[in-house]
């Protein structure tokens, strides 16, 4: 079976209590940082010193997601603090593949993250540029949203390229991922599967296994 991942967003997390917030998700594999400027979506969370601070303290390896401006101005900034993964969006990007040869250069997995609206074209033939692709299940700014099930057949897209290619490529989903929706996502082709509400809605580590268990089930 392909290995999978459980990526919870500490963006649904207690941010004045972000290391003991870290630590309820130790059982999980990367930890997904929303990084937003209040300028690429409407919402603003944090910057270069707290993801700095947060790399200091976790425990699983930071898997960062950009929602800001200008990628290829601050993305590196974010390998270089140390991030497992670093994602920005091809929306607010001049040149992806130059923006993902540097961070790959840093040392980090490079992703590539698609908003609802924008299309697969031209990102499946540049798939080998990429260790990630993220294609989000609701409109980036805000934890809680419901999921969108007709991002499917776009998810899907990327699954047949990447297997007709035998990409190592993780596919990511970010929005609305539960235990009701994971299976869904997974049936069409992700592997890595971001949770925010769904994780911190509870008792952390109950919830990623209760994720990895439905995940698993597809
Ligand atoms: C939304 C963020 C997500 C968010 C997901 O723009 O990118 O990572 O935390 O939250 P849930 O899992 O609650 O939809
Ligand atoms: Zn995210």
């Amino acid at each position: 079976m392909t290995e999978q991942r459980i990526n919870p967003s500490i963006l649904s997390a207690d941010f004045v209590n972000l290391q003991a917030e870290l630590e309820r998700i130790a059982t999980a594999d990367l930890v997904h940082v929303d990084v937003m400027d209040n300028h690429f979506v409407p919402n603003l969370t944090m910057g270069p010193p707290v993801v700095e601070r947060i790399q200091a303290v976790s425990p699983i390896p930071l898997d960062v997601h950009l929602m800001i401006s200008d990628a290829d101005r601050w993305a590196p900034g974010y390998a270089e603090l140390g991030a497992s993964s670093v994602t920005f969006h091809a929306e607010a990007t001049e040149d992806p593949v130059a923006l993902a040869r540097r961070l790959r250069e840093i040392g980090a997995r490079a992703g590539i993250a698609l908003k609802p609206g924008t299309e697969p074209e031209p990102y499946l033939e540049l798939l080998p540029e990429f260790d990630q692709v993220l294609v989000m299940t609701v409109e980036p700014g805000f934890g809680g949203q419901s999921f969108m099930h007709d991002m499917m057949p776009k998810l899907r897209r990327f699954a047949e390229a990447k297997a007709a290619d035998g990409l190592d490529v993780w596919l990511q989903v970010d929005g609305g991922i539960s235990v009701d929706t994971i299976g869904i996502a997974a049936e069409a082709g992700a592997d890595t599967f971001v949770a925010g509400s769904a994780v911190y809605g509870g008792v952390p580590e109950d919830r990623i296994a209760e994720l990895r268990a439905a995940a698993a089930r597809h």
